[in-house]
């Protein structure tokens, strides 16, 4: 059960504290009241805080309530007519857990404004406490008063909305008058906040780009989910959701003590590690360790991402289809063997994490001679590296949710590598994708379940069972599947088309998975086709130094359309948002089938610029489904 504390002081009568006291009696508020502190021992309030026999303190020094609250450690700290400046070493030890009730309406941004229900704009009563701010709602003849029910921040009189209301003004009203009709109304609307927030979760979502940006909307679509913390996240993150998205931009996926400190200080509910090199550092592991609920596969499941020559051996080992591939630890032995079959094809991969770029495509002995020799440049990641047989197909990527016993597929997609129309140019991260790819037909779809039976199957045997989101990279090869590898995370862009397929409430999932329930789960999917499309700056993926910073335009406008906007390397600065790398955004369009999906995709895409004509992505994402709806 959480726990709260109510701060009370003689400014008022301790209407709000008897509302709440009231609420957690009838179990409106599920919490537990853990203290009713006062800053003097003649508010009226304490008398009703006696009368329930609940524990009392005293705190006259402001410097004094910190310690207190520490070691009272509530949930959360609710001011109700509380008369002393707050410090900001409380707020910054409570972050989004003091709820203040203001007689005025702060509006959501600090030069934004409130509209009264007749249109008219509303008073915020900045810096007015009780009578003096339902004064000012008469002397400034306003047509309502009202109240806003708010977290503390920094700034002052200002903070996260949680709730709001709004009282008509009547002719021939008093201060007193006005204040009890609105006090009703205030005391009801702090028992609503606090009981929904009660009950309301925290999610932490490990990731920097559009797919971390696609899980924060995921997740704020759960009703029980409040607010959602990301590390590292980006300055986009906030655009699907009106629910706090709050995002720690200094620190990196692999910083993990201070991701630990951060779950426990926020209390946080779940957290969700989606990115690879997280997942390869343990912070899945460290965090089941300190009692911390997370979603995503242990270190040691996820080998099978983060170590690509271990991961073929165990294909192998359990028959999951692979093309030919050897592993060597030094440059001499790969060059050495490359040589002896100078007609043939490789794809020169390091064995480790390479954020995307460790595999290189050889056509001739001389490109896989310079690929081996660049292996290298990758560092531990590069020391083991392998060398595969180039199969010629067509790829795909599946994606399975796993509890380490059962799994479910959840959808498919395809992406598209190469930085220019017609798959030419350099490989990137992924320039844009389609989910549901026509290629996935009932023998494709059949074979990759039969793929991720042996897998899961296998990572059990090895006791190694694999929890989270699991990603096949196939390529099918005269009608057969081969596995290109396996990634222990959603695919970033696919991520942005497969999730918002997913019809069940993400916080619920992902914690079903947790406690193994996957088996009676329904996994509902919608029958859209989406498609995503990579916005980037102009050079990437080679150079496009000279864009970082320049200015990113027509992100409202794509809001305006409805069409979905996934941020990645992009940044907030006062006059909008500026270029902070090379996949800047994505738009994901939605339709009955791929071309409409495009068609929606591209008409968002083209309300997009970059400064300076510095915009550049694919226009042919997709291609293939086209081509085969025309054939
Ligand atoms: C409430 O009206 C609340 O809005 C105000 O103190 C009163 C406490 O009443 N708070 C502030 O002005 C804070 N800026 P209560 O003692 O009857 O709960």
């Amino acid at each position: 059960m959480k726990k709260i504390a109510v701060l009370i002081s003689n400014i008022g009568t301790g209407t709000n504290l008897q509302a709440i006291i009231d609420g957690v009696k009838s179990g409106q508020i599920t919490a537990s009241i853990v203290a009713v502190i006062s800053d003097t021992p003649d508010a009226k309030g304490l008398e009703r805080a006696k009368k329930y026999k609940l524990p009392i303190e005293v705190v006259s020094k402001k410097e004094n309530l910190l310690p207190l609250l520490k070691k009272l450690d509530p949930d959360y700290v609710c001011l109700a007519g509380w008369k002393q400046i707050i410090l900001d070493s409380v707020i910054d030890a409570f972050p989004n857990r003091i709820l203040n009730t203001h007689p005025g309406l702060i509006p959501d941004s600090m030069d934004g404004v409130v509209k009264n229900p007749d249109e008219t704009e509303a008073l915020w009563n900045k810096g007015k406490m009780t009578d003096k701010a339902v004064r000012n709602f008469l002397e400034t003849k306003a047509t309502y008063a009202g109240c806003t029910n708010h977290f503390l921040s920094l700034e002052f009189d200002f903070g996260p909305v949680l709730g709001r209301c709004f009282e008509k003004i009547k002719k021939g009203d008093t201060i007193e008058s006005l204040y009890k009709r609105l006090k009703v109304k205030e005391n009801k609307l702090y028992v609503d906040v606090l009981a929904k927030l009660v009950l309301s979760k925290t999610v932490m979502v490990i990731d920097g780009g559009g797919r971390g940006a696609a899980l924060v909307d995921k997740y704020a679509q759960s009703k029980k989910v409040s607010r959602i913390l990301v590390v590292p996240g980006n300055d986009l993150m906030q655009v699907n959701t009106k629910k706090p998205v709050i995002t720690y931009q200094n620190l990196k996926t692999t910083s993990i003590p201070e991701i630990l400190k951060i779950c426990q200080k926020e209390k946080v509910d779940l957290v969700d590690v989606a990115q690879d090199n997280a997942v390869e550092a343990g912070l899945v592991d460290r965090l089941a360790e300190i009692g911390i609920n997370v979603f995503g596969p242990t270190r040691k499941a996820g080998q099978i991402e983060w170590d690509k020559a271990w991961a073929r051996k165990f294909m192998v080992k359990y028959q999951i289809p692979t093309p030919k591939f050897h592993a060597f630890n030094s440059t001499k032995e790969g060059i050495d063997f490359v040589k002896k079959y100078p007609d043939s094809k490789w794809f020169v991969k390091a064995s480790g994490l390479a954020e995307g770029k460790g595999a290189i495509p050889a056509s001739t002995i001389n490109e896989a001679i310079t690929a081996i020799e660049q292996m290298q440049k990758f560092g531990k990641s590069g020391e083991t590296y392998l060398l595969e047989e180039w199969l010629i197909g067509e790829e795909f990527s599946a994606f399975a949710l796993s509890d380490g016993k059962e799994f479910k597929m959840v959808g498919f997609a395809q992406d598209h590598k190469r930085v220019n129309d017609g798959d030419q140019g350099e490989n990137t991260g992924g320039m844009g994708c389609v989910s549901n790819p026509l290629i996935i037909d009932k023998n494709i779809r059949k074979q990759t379940e039969n793929i991720f039976i042996k897998v899961i199957d296998g990572l059990k045997e090895e006791g190694r069972p694999y929890k989270g989101v699991l990603y096949l990279g196939g390529i099918v090869v005269e009608g057969k599947v081969f596995i290109i590898e396996f990634n222990a995370r959603w695919g970033d862009p696919e991520a942005e088309a497969v999730l918002p397929s997913i019809q069940n409430n993400l916080f619920d999932l992902a914690n079903t998975i947790n406690l193994g329930g996957l088996k009676k789960l329904k996994i509902r999917i919608d029958k859209k086709v989406r498609v995503v499309i990579a916005a980037t700056a102009k050079g990437y993926p080679v150079d496009y130094k000279s864009v970082r910073g320049k200015k990113v335009l027509g992100i409202d406008k794509v809001k305006e359309t409805g069409v979905k906007i996934y941020g990645s390397g992009i940044k907030k600065v006062d006059s909008g948002y500026t270029v902070n790398g090379g996949r800047v955004l994505y738009i994901v369009g939605e339709g009955k089938n791929v071309i409409e999906a495009r068609e929606r995709a591209y008409k968002a895409m083209r309300l997009i610029s970059i400064e300076g004509n510095n915009l550049h992505y694919r226009t042919d994402i997709g291609w293939r489904d086209l081509e085969r709806i025309k054939r």
